[in-house]
C-alpha cells in the first residue's frame, strides 16, 4: 500500500476533501493508496479531530519547540518517514520548508496555493488579487521545489472576482475549488498521469 502523509496547520478542509475522496473513490482498492497520517505544526489545528474521527494517525509537531527551521524540518522528516510515504501533501501547511526537506521529498511533494500561480506567490493572495484589479482568481496544485510557490503546475481552477468581494469572500470561493481540484490532482498523480 502506498502511503500519503498530509501536513496541515489549520482548518484542514483540503485534507478533509482528500480523505473523503480517498474513502469515496476507494483509493485503497483502485490506487493502492491510503492517507496514513495527518501531521500538524499547530496543536489547535481543527483538522486533527477530523483525521482522528476517520481513523487516521495524527500528530502535532510544534515548530516553536525547535531552535531552528532546520531542526524542526529534521524532526518533521523523521516523523513523516515513519510512514514511508509515496506522497507528501501540503494542505494549508503554513511553514516555509528548508531546501533539505524539499530535496528529500523531491518528486513526491505537492502543495495547493490560493492563487493562479505564477501570480501572487506568498501570503495575502486574495487581497493582492483584489488590489491588482484582477477579474479572475483561483487556486493551483503544484509540485514543490526549493523556490516558494513554484514548481510544475498539476491543476488550476479559476473563479471570478466579483464587485464587492473582500479577501474573505474571495478566499471562500477559491477554497470550494481547491476542494475539487486537489483530490483530483492527487488521484491523477497516483495514477501516474501528472
Ligand atoms: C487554503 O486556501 C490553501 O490554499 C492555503 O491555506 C488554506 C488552507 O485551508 N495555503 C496557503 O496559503 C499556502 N501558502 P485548509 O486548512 O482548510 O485546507
Amino acid at each position: 500500500m502506498r502511503n500519503i502523509v498530509i501536513l496541515i496547520s489549520g482548518s484542514g478542509s483540503n485534507m478533509a476533501a482528500i480523505v473523503r475522496a480517498a474513502e469515496q473513490g476507494r483509493w485503497a482498492h483502485h490506487l493502492n493508496a491510503q492517507v496514513s497520517a495527518v501531521l500538524s505544526n499547530r496543536a489547535e489545528a481543527q483538522g486533527l479531530a477530523f483525521a482522528h474521527d476517520h481513523g487516521i494517525a495524527n500528530q502535532v509537531l510544534d515548530h516553536k519547540a525547535f531552535a531552528s527551521r532546520e531542526d524542526f524540518d529534521a524532526a518533521l522528516m523523521a516523523e513523516i518517514d515513519r510512514h514511508a510515504p509515496a506522497l507528501v501533501v501540503l494542505a494549508g501547511f503554513m511553514r516555509i520548508l528548508t531546501p533539505g526537506f524539499v530535496a528529500h521529498y523531491a518528486g513526491r511533494l505537492l502543495n495547493v496555493h490560493p492563487s493562479l500561480l505564477p501570480a501572487f506567490p506568498g501570503l495575502n493572495t486574495h487581497q493582492r488579487a483584489i488590489d491588482a484589479g484582477c477579474r479572475f482568481a483561483g487556486a493551483t496544485v503544484h509540485q514543490v521545489t526549493a523556490e516558494l510557490d513554484y514548481g510544475a503546475i498539476l491543476a488550476q481552477a479559476v473563479v471570478p472576482v466579483l464587485a464587492g468581494d473582500t479577501a474573505d469572500t474571495l478566499a471562500a470561493r477559491v477554497l470550494t475549488q481547491e476542494h475539487i481540484i486537489y483530490p483530483l490532482a492527487v488521484a491523477e498523480f497516483l495514477r501516474g498521469l501528472l
